[in-house]
């Protein structure tokens, strides 16, 4: 647990480099040991949800190292498809392992985290993937086992988007014999780069970014590589913290086409944005405006990452807001949080209702989840005085150095 100390106030002026994207890098690392090969993964953010994955491939019986920005995964020497149960629960997305264990031993063993600070996190849609591409599977406990005498393509229908589902049946369907296609897949971004990282191992994978992905399987052995894109919600909250504090702040490399949604909103709140070939700069003068009703959507709709940053903002604008929230059903906690500091925010189920207040003053926050923290420090960053945030180890998960980007840009806080 660390404790974030932030005294408010200053505007955010500068200039930063766009991390690479945390849900871009986790399904390429566990996809590196569908076949066995050599990845180069160049610019890999020091996360420690990254250190979980690389945790679970050294387990299996990769190797990986890392240099700098860039990670090396040699997967050749897999000897094991089992996965501890104290490794799943170190990184909530560690289900993602599932699809390429499969894919490559024939069985994969793993547990579930039950559910998370956002609410329940099924994995009815990950299992259903698997089943159709003919594993079968058995459940006991938090324990999963999945085996399979041969992957065959297959049709796959999800009835609601999931990333992860979308992911591991793509990652699977590699590994299966013919074709399979994946109707009403997620069109998330990271959904594309894993694509061009299957590609790059030769699968013939198409249709990412579309409803509809068509997966073929692979010619193994190869020695791959491939670029981490830019964290469109890190990009996201720094931007944030831009409009709230008054700031002026280009982020460099940052992808402005994945953000749309997000822009749009900092655009209604009054902030200048400039998207140009060298990332996105923002700069608010003056009061920021409502952005009006937010509602969280699957892609290419308002990222439910990126709602609570949002919201931090909002609390200080000029008017009120209405946030709906789709995705999650337990996501609000961080806005009992923001309460603390004065925000005027009134819960009804999946709805919150905000009235903007004047200033926000410093207060003593509980740690809620990865981007409810990140909203209260937002939120800190423009409140009068010094506040304290918990961080349960959230903000690593997910933020390269965040502490020390913020105080680039001029922030006073240190953490302890
Ligand atoms: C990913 C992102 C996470 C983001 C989320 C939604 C990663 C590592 N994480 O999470 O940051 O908030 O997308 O954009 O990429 N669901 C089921 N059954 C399933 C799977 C999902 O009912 O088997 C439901 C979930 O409870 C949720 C919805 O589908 O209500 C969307 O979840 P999903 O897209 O799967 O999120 P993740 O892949 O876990």
């Amino acid at each position: 647990m660390s404790v974030w100390h932030i005294r408010g106030g200053t505007r955010l002026r500068g200039s930063i480099r766009a991390q690479g994207s945390k849900n871009a890098v986790l399904p390429i690392l566990a996809a590196s040991i569908l076949t066995g090969c050599e990845s180069e993964i160049l610019n890999c953010p020091h996360l420690s949800d990254v250190d979980a994955a690389i945790e679970i491939l050294r387990h299996l019986g990769c190797e990986a190292a890392q240099e700098g920005d860039s990670l090396s995964i040699d997967s050749r020497g897999l000897s094991c498809c089992a996965i501890p149960r104290e490794l799943m629960h170190r990184m909530r997305s560690s289900v993602i392992f599932l699809g390429p264990l499969l894919g490559r031993c024939g069985e994969a063993h793993v547990s579930l985290p039950g559910g998370c600070e956002l609410g329940p996190r099924p994995v009815d849609l990950h299992l259903m993937a698997l089943r159709a591409l003919g594993a079968e599977v058995e459940q006991e406990g938090d324990g999963i086992v999945c085996r399979s005498r041969g992957l065959r393509g297959a049709e796959i229908s999800f009835p609601s988007p999931s990333v992860g589902a979308t992911e591991n049946a793509m990652i699977a369907a590699c590994a299966a014999r013919g074709e399979s296609v994946i109707y009403n897949a997620a069109r998330e971004p990271e959904i594309g780069t894993l694509q061009e990282y299957l590609r790059s191992l030769g699968a013939e994978v198409s249709g990412a970014g579309t409803p509809v992905i068509r997966v073929r399987g692979f010619a193994p052995g190869k020695a791959v590589g491939i670029r981490v894109p830019p964290d469109r919600i890190v990009s996201a909250t720094y931007l944030c913290c831009a409009a709230i504090t008054g700031g002026d702040v280009e982020v460099q490399g940052a992808a402005w086409r994945d953000m749309e949604e997000v822009l749009r909103s900092l655009e209604a709140m009054g902030c200048r944005i400039r998207r140009s070939a060298s990332g996105v700069r923002l700069v608010a003068d003056g009061r920021l405006t409502s952005p009006g009703a937010v509602a969280t959507q699957p892609y290419p709709g308002f990222p439910t990452d990126a709602a609570p940053l949002l919201m931090a903002a909002s609390t200080v604008a000029e008017g009120s807001s209405v946030f709906m929230e789709n995705i999650f059903s337990s996501r609000y906690r961080y806005a009992e949080e923001l309460k603390k500091m004065g925000a005027d925010i009134e819960l009804r189920g999946s709805l919150a209702l905000v009235n903007g207040v004047e200033r926000l003053r410093a207060a003593e926050t509980e740690s809620t989840d990865l981007r409810g923290d990140a909203a209260l420090i937002t939120a800190a960053l423009a409140a009068e005085g010094e506040s304290r945030i918990q961080d349960e180890g959230h903000i690593a998960r997910g933020y390269d150095g965040l502490e020390s980007v913020l105080r680039s840009l001029g922030a006073e806080l240190w953490t302890e």
